[in-house]
């Protein structure tokens, strides 16, 4: 196992009717910016909620953040943050949300030039303005992480950020709020999820035992939650499962001690940069061509999860890790996620080769050994097509 450091700060309070403990979280005297996306908050209720938990406080709204949040909308609200001198941030979202609320975070103390810079220049806030989060989709683990992914439209780009002091200072967790998710919103957090537990598991072994099986319980839960969470998002215990799952997939504990990969989010974030395919889709594009193309590297990892996760126990360690690719590729299908690049664009050619340009200059080695290459990449997406 590997030496490591674990500090996460965040307060979860979860279960059915906690939005109204929001109250007792916020600073009495606090001026609030109450953040949201594009009003699904509004039909569902979780609007009022939230309203009627924040009635003795002062609060100023930002609407409309979409989903991949924006920079340029960002930048509004960070206009609103300054002209009405807020002091505490308010997310009511998914990942998209909480990420443009841990962008202003940043940006409302940033004296640089441009807050693009955070982005581009990797600067790691340590003390961010203070904020907290309403969940209401199970997905991304940002209501629990430091890290943050923004778009800017005009560049096509996607780029990640973070630092010590961009955890939420708490995250309400109410189950309750799945049952308004759409069909291609619950398939996209089951995917993002458990792609999210592959990228801190799919390396080498390490010898890291309870790090595994953390990473193996939480694979489990949610392929034994799925199907119920589609077919029945009012489901109270297989919803529960379901957040409480996303949240452990990446609020950091898993990573501990253990080499982490994330080429599949780099390489997924340029397909949502270039094409606006959903960030859980992207992966699921990605994933099995990762796994094809990096065989010899990963598979007495893949061959220990199809072991313990899809119960394949014949044949040899190739014969156990290949299939253990074919039964993820099937559960992406079963969730009802396309697997290839040409199933959501007809102009995928020249895509790889983009990619690989965009990697080459940023200067970047992915994966576990920080050893796959631009060309690497290249032709793994161009295996995804
Ligand atoms: O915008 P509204 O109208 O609220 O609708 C949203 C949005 O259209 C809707 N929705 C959310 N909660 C709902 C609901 N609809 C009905 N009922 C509810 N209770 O769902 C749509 C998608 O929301 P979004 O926040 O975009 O989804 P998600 O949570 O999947 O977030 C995706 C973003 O997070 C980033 C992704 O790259 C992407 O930009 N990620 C963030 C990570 C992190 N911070 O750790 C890690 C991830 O790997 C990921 O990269
Ligand atoms: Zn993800």
């Amino acid at each position: 196992m590997n030496n490591f450091e674990f500090k996460n700060p965040t307060k979860i309070i979860f279960g059915k009717d906690t939005i109204a403990k929001l109250q007792n979280e916020i600073p009495q005297d606090a001026k609030v910016l109450l953040l949201y996306g594009g009003g699904s908050i509004k039909k569902n209720g979780i609007y009022n909620q939230v309203k009627s938990a924040l009635e003795q406080f002062e609060v100023t709204e930002f609407g409309g953040i979409p989903a991949n949040p924006e920079y340029a909308i960002l930048l509004e609200a960070l206009k609103v943050i300054k002209e009405n001198n807020i002091t505490y941030l308010l997310a009511v979202g998914g990942g998209s949300v909480i990420d443009g609320t841990k962008f202003l975070s940043a940006a409302a103390v940033y004296n640089g030039d441009t807050p693009w810079d955070i982005l581009t220049k990797h600067i790691r806030t340590e003390k961010g303005m203070p904020f907290g989060a309403v969940l209401t989709l199970p997905a991304t683990g940002s209501e629990m992480n430091s890290g943050a992914v923004i778009t800017r439209k005009e560049t096509q780009e996607k780029l990640a950020m973070g630092g010590p002091g961009l955890f939420p200072e708490f995250s309400i967790l109410d189950p309750q709020v799945i049952s308004s998710i759409p069909e291609r919103q619950l398939a996209n957090g089951l995917t993002d999820a458990f792609t999210h537990v592959l990228e801190q598991y799919m390396t080498y072994p390490i010898g890291a035992s309870l790090q595994d099986r953390f990473a193996e319980s939480i694979l489990q839960t949610l392929v034994e939650v799925a199907p119920k969470v589609l077919k029945d998002p009012t489901d109270y215990q297989a919803t529960s499962n379901f957040m409480w799952s996303c949240t452990m997939a990446l609020n950091g504990l898993i990573q501990k001690g253990v080499p982490g990969d994330w080429a599949i989010h780099m390489m997924g974030h340029e397909l949502t940069a270039l094409f606006g395919i959903d960030h859980a889709r992207t992966l699921a594009i990605i994933t099995p061509s990762h796994y094809k193309y990096n065989f010899e590297a990963k598979k007495e990892k893949l061959a220990q999860y199809a072991e313990r996760i899809w119960n394949i126990t014949d044949g040899s360690t190739e014969d156990k890790a290949q299939a253990a690719i074919d039964k993820t590729e099937a559960f992406f299908h079963q969730l009802g996620i396309d697997t290839k690049l040409s199933e959501y664009t007809e102009k995928y050619e020249g895509t790889a080769e983009e990619i690989a340009k965009r990697f080459t200059s940023r200067g970047w080695k992915l994966g576990e050994r920080q050893s796959l290459m631009p060309e690497d990449a290249e032709k793994i997406v161009k295996m995804s097509y």
